[in-house]
């Protein structure tokens, strides 16, 4: 297991937790070219080129165009070789900008396109982890789709497979086109999960209405990915807070894919300041331009967010962390 190193080169206000991050939307230029070099798959010559296709633009319409992006990193993640190493690059980079403690997802159906199959793709996954010194866990994302019901099952299969309580995969997840194939069809799957006994995170009031939370919570997850539509139902609110959901709110993202209209009327302050377990995150850095340093600064300047509230948000994130009790108390002992 990689400990967590104490970081004293990186200032105390500068060291984060991302509970929310994909490894397919975290391939930088830099990663992009290092994946791509391993592979020799030819990518556009200049930065700038790869960059503009790596990164959502600025008239993104909605999360099913921001998802639209993902095409070219996935082509870069289909051998087991530059699956472990865009592990080890991401989490390293991210580390270098200041996380101390991540939770890496990805979808090991979205790897099996050169060859490898589901179980293939965790192991590399797995490996990857193990060269990082990034203090890091791994989640198996389930697709929302048609027709992969028998993908998104043996996804369930492997995540109780290699299951452990920390130092691996510790969650599943369920992420994809929310507006297009509704929560409600995901009941059997979260069954099972449940019967499992797997922990679980969930996207939901992303791309729909609160009612898809309330289902999500219904189905047992203990945390949200995005839930930012909930406050258009105040009793999907008072169930999140009844039940001290964690909401893993990623600005940026929910920006850009116009997760409210308006950015004014963005929810994160009003929910944190109504009690809701909210935490800050990043989504899909390299697609959305942003880092997570860059989401707290973004989060000060626009919103007010202030150190104390930062705090609040930290300890949210230990509370709801998937790993241990153990590295919850190193975390709180560096962070708060
Ligand atoms: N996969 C990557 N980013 C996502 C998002 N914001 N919503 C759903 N699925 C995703
Ligand atoms: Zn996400």
């Amino acid at each position: 297991m990689t400990e967590i190193g104490n970081q004293a080169d990186v200032p105390f206000k500068e060291r984060y937790i991302d509970l929310h991050l994909h490894l397919d939307g975290a391939l930088t230029v830099g990663v992009a070219r290092k994946l791509a070099d391993l592979q020799n798959i030819p990518l556009p010559a200049d930065d700038e080129s790869l960059e503009k296709l790596l990164t959502v633009q600025p008239d993104c319409a909605d999360l099913n165009e921001f998802l639209a992006r993902f095409l070219l990193p996935i082509s870069l993640l289909q051998t087991p070789e530059a699956l472990s190493e865009a592990v080890r690059l991401v989490s390293d980079e991210v580390k270098d900008q200041g996380v101390v403690y991540a939770e890496l997802r990805f979808a090991p159906q979205s790897h099996t396109l050169g060859g490898m199959t589901q179980e293939d793709a965790v192991l590399a996954a797995l490996n990857g982890l193990k060269k990082t010194e990034l203090k890091a866990n791994l989640i198996l994302c389930c697709m929302r789709g048609v027709g992969n019901e028998a993908q998104n099952l043996e996804t369930v299969e492997l995540a109780r497979k290699y299951l452990v309580e920390d130092g691996g995969v510790v969650a599943v997840d369920l992420a994809g086109a929310e507006a297009l194939f509704p929560t409600a069809d995901y009941k059997k799957l979260f069954e099972k999960v449940r019967e499992y006994g797997i922990p679980f995170t969930f996207h939901a009031g992303e791309a729909d209405g609160p009612e898809s939370v309330r289902q999500a919570v219904e189905f047992g997850a203990g945390r949200i990915g995005h839930g930012v539509t909930i406050f258009q139902d105040p009793e999907v609110v008072r169930l999140v807070k009844d039940r001290g959901i964690v909401l893993e709110m990623c600005p940026t993202s929910n920006r850009q894919t116009h997760a409210v209209p308006d950015m004014a009327d963005y929810p994160f302050m009003s929910y944190l300041g109504a009690g809701l377990k909210v935490t800050l995150n990043t989504d899909d850095p390299a697609i959305e331009g942003t880092t997570l340093a860059d989401e707290y600064r973004y989060m000060e300047r626009t919103f007010g967010l202030t150190a104390a509230q930062e705090k609040v948000l930290l300890a949210n994130a230990i509370d709801a962390a998937f790993t241990t009790d153990a590295v919850k108390a190193r975390l709180r002992e560096m962070l708060l």
